[in-house]
């Protein structure tokens, strides 16, 4: 309890007064139900959901799923550059038979300074009923759900979360290590290894990964460079552990997922190269040697010869171009997720 004295002026009565610390609220957000701001806004019932869905859309006749949003409008919205996330994010509400529209920064009133919570607005005032995001700041998700109370879809915000990436990823790792089960429990991914490799520092695909696979049971192993990975990384949760060494991180693991160097976040931290491809580059020899039946990943955009071999990323075990189909899965789901709670007209949730 905080105590503090009122001064006041000599004609006035003196008085104590007491200011109560109110307790921490929990985090108001997501304010819509139909948002997916962070890996951990979703219970493992709504993964399963999502799952689950994502599969019964992947298998629907295209005539009928067509019209499971007809003339609902989805808007994307998009700072940084995409080839994955944007075009999956988009075939897949036009496959549910939503209007879309997109807005770039490179091609939109953003130019001239426009603000994110004015750009929001106005994409409202035109009927937006949902807005995907992606944003080069941590957090803008939430800043644009609170001004616009629309159902918002986090598509990457900075280098803090990147949700449906993880659910697709998710995916793929049931497709090959459980027979692609779409019912997670806390036991789901018992004894599984998951090894995500690079620049973990600057990676939003990492965090959200970190959020999600551990609560089924999966252990995450964090390996790179003490530059691009803290030791603190081995405390974000339960079930993360820091392995500095590659090959021995790729003999206790059954899925390898590799990251790009994000260039364009280091600001101005030294990386010698090629001394990282020496310790870190996931070639064919260290992947036959150490981990021959691992399942590989890689969120994308991959730089070949830099972080993963072109032999590697070709390879048999290899399933990024997987990943890349399960995102239009993923993503129908979460769009009808992000739809089906928005009221109809776009307005207030
Ligand atoms: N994985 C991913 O977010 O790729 P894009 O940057 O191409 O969307």
């Amino acid at each position: 309890m905080l105590r503090y004295e009122v001064r006041m002026s000599p004609a006035a009565t003196p008085v104590r007064r007491q200011l109560h610390t109110p307790p921490v609220d929990p985090s108001p957000f997501p304010h819509h139900p139909g948002s997916l701001l962070s890996a951990s806004d979703l219970s493992l019932e709504g993964v399963s959901h999502i799952l689950d869905r994502a599969t019964a859309l992947e298998n629907m006749d295209p005539l009928l799923r067509d019209r499971i949003l007809a003339k609902r409008r989805v808007a994307l919205l998009f700072y940084e550059s995409s080839t994955r996330t944007r075009t999956s994010f988009e075939l897949a509400a036009k496959s549910l038979g939503a209007d879309t529209a997109l807005v770039s920064s490179l091609s939109s009133s953003i130019e001239k300074g426009e603000s994110l919570k004015d750009t929001g607005l106005t994409l409202r005032a035109l009927g937006a009923e949902t807005i995907i995001l992606r944003h080069n700041s941590s957090g803008a998700a939430w800043l644009l759900e609170a001004e616009t109370r629309l159902p918002i879809l986090n598509a990457g915000d900075g280098m803090h979360e990147h949700p449906t990436q993880a659910l697709l990823d998710l995916r793929t790792i049931l497709a090959h290590l459980r027979a692609g089960l779409t019912t997670v429990t806390a036991e789901t991914l018992a004894g599984v290894t998951v090894m995500i490799v690079g620049d973990i520092l600057h990676s939003r695909v990492a965090r959200s990964n970190m959020l999600l696979l551990p609560r089924m049971g999966a252990r995450v192993l964090l390996c790179g460079p003490k530059e691009l990975l803290p030791e603190l990384a081995a405390a974000a949760g339960p079930g993360i552990t820091v392995e500095r060494d590659l090959e021995a991180a790729l003999r206790q693991s059954q899925v390898v997922m590799m990251l790009r160097i994000q260039a364009e976040r280091l600001a101005g931290l030294q990386l010698d190269l090629d001394e990282y491809k020496a310790k870190y580059q996931l070639t064919g020899p260290r992947l036959a040697t150490h981990a021959p039946r691992a399942l590989v990943l890689h969120p994308g955009p991959i730089i070949r010869g830099l972080e993963i071999t072109a032999g590697v990323a070709d390879g048999s075990q290899s399933a990024i171009l997987e990943q890349v189909r399960n995102g239009v899965a993923i993503r129908m789901a979460v769009v009808e997720r992000a739809l089906s709670a928005a009221p109809k007209q776009g307005g207030r949730a």
